[in-house]
């Protein structure tokens, strides 16, 4: 059956004629019998999202989104439309639409529920350039009085309504930069032939430490929320050489600063025959890669947030390696009371790296602090062939765990064993040294602090949809 827009005859099938003619335009149509004249000019209106309003100028649209605010001057009322794509002005005029359309301003309230039709027009006073000339207006809910207004709130009241919170604009701004970075990390290891693998939740061991484990019973079995996916990439490199995980992690830790969750997302490359090497050109590789598409994709997020872009427009690679002794020396000329062997806290990565515009590698740490499985430096035992990289502006470690992974069987025994963990849980683990083991490597990039750094947020709290934190299990 044909179907044709037609002013008029709304809904009509023909069916007691055989034909009749009508003047389309510029076309003479003729009508058979079946064919459905089913649209009358208002309706002739398009479906649009706001991001690409451009494409409708002059066109009647149709517009689905929530009432973000309103003002009137009497005669003519503004309503500022949000659809998820953008935000738009609506012009409603008294002389141009029915009374019953004029009226229904009056009882929108923020945040109600709408779908408005109307003609695109170029405003250039408006930041998108549009505007839209409403001839109809159809309420789906009015709004209870929507309790995150434009004044200024605390961050508990907000974090207390984030279900609500996340449709203000700076949050949905750092939203859409978080997804624009996970498809680019998707993207950067597909195209590099990287396999995915989705590796388990729910485990038996530890990865990074037995302190922050979140204890789970699995039908009377001890079980654990998984620290980092790592292990699992390391059997499946073994399979398909460079693969790579990407899902959430968990750390029961009781830290309240602005870099931790208690569950974050992780992305975790592994590479078979790999060497720090492949380390430092892939983390490198990757940070570029999301700098760049940031800055390509969300130039309309970046600037709702304020964001100095020019900041991130000068991070070229090579990223300056520094390795910990190094470091200390200089911290420690710095006016930092850090020794030899001190972990790297949030003062001293912020004053390592106040002095360069891009993020920093710092490699090579003693082996008393760093995980079970890296490699010791052949060149000096008491260091591991290992490496962070800490973000410039404040931002600290965005990847860790970054290494070669021990492949002889016996060391890594050892390492167990220094590290007091439960053998049995390691012995699948530690058969990857049993069969056709090899030199191997990999990081771990926190996705919340590449998003929390590019995006300028100054707590990773505010770049995951719904952050759980030290008592913060809800919404
Ligand atoms: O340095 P981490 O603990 O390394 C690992 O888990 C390794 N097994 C990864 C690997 O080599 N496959 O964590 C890696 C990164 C950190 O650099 C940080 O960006 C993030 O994960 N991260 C956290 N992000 C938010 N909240 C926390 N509590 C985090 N802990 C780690
Ligand atoms: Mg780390």
């Amino acid at each position: 059956m044909r179907r044709f827009k037609t002013p008029g005859a709304l809904g009509k099938t023909l069916t007691n004629r055989a034909a009749l003619y009508y003047n389309g335009g510029p076309f003479l149509i003729k009508l058979m019998k079946g064919d459905t004249m089913e649209t009358s000019e208002t309706s002739e209106a398009k479906d649009a999202s706001i991001s690409n309003i451009r494409a409708f100028n002059e066109q009647d649209v149709i517009i689905k989104g929530w009432l973000h605010n309103k003002r009137s001057s009497g005669n003519i009322h503004f309503l500022m439309v949000r659809d998820g794509s953008g935000t738009i002005q609506c012009i409603v005029e008294k002389k141009k639409v029915p009374e019953n359309v004029f009226k229904a301003y009056d009882e929108l309230t923020q945040e109600s529920s709408l779908v408005i039709t109307g003609k695109v027009r170029k405003e250039p006073r408006s930041p998108i350039g549009y505007e839209i000339s409403v001839s109809d207006i159809e309420t789906v809910h009015i709004s209870q009085p929507f309790p995150i207004t434009p004044k200024e709130h605390g961050t508990a009241f907000l974090m207390d309504n984030r279900h609500l919170w996340l449709r203000s604009s700076k949050q949905r701004a750092i939203l859409k930069i978080r997804h624009t970075i996970v498809m680019a990390i998707y993207d950067y290891f597909n195209s590099r032939n990287f396999v995915l693998i989705n590796t388990p939740i729910l485990t038996a061991n530890a990865v990074e430490g037995t302190t922050s484990l979140f204890e789970v019973d699995f039908f009377g079995e001890k079980a654990y929320l998984s620290q980092s996916g790592q292990l699992y990439v390391e059997a499946a490199c073994m399979a398909f050489k460079n693969v790579y995980t990407f899902g959430p992690t968990f750390r029961a830790e009781k830290s309240k600063t602005r870099k931790h969750l208690n569950e974050f997302w992780m992305v975790e490359p592994e590479m078979a025959f790999g060497t720090l090497k492949d380390v430092f050109t892939h983390e490198e590789g990757l940070i570029m890669h999301l700098v760049a598409e940031v800055l390509n994709k969300n130039q309309e997020d970046l600037a709702v947030l304020e964001r100095n872009t020019d900041i991130l427009k000068k991070i070229k690679p090579p990223f300056p390696r520094i390795t910990y002794s190094d470091a200390i020396v200089t911290l420690q000329k710095k006016g930092s009371p850090v020794k030899w062997g001190d972990d790297l806290g949030a003062d001293e990565e912020t004053l390592l790296t106040q002095d360069y515009d891009t993020p920093i590698f710092v490699h090579r740490y003693p082996k008393a602090m760093t995980s079970f499985y890296m490699v010791p430096d052949p060149e000096d035992d008491k260091l591991t062939m290992n490496v962070d990289l800490l973000g410039p502006e404040g931002y600290g470690e965005i990847i860790g765990g970054g290494s070669e992974r021990i492949s002889s069987l016996e060391l890594l025994e050892q390492r167990i064993e220094e590290h007091k963990l439960p053998r049995h849980v390691f012995e699948w683990y530690l058969d990857l040294r049993r069969y056709g083991s090899v030199p191997h490597c990999g990081f771990g990039m926190g996705l919340e602090r590449a998003v929390a750094w590019l995006s300028g947020a100054s707590h990773v709290r505010e770049t995951i949809p719904f952050p759980r934190m030290y008592y913060r299990l809800t919404p």
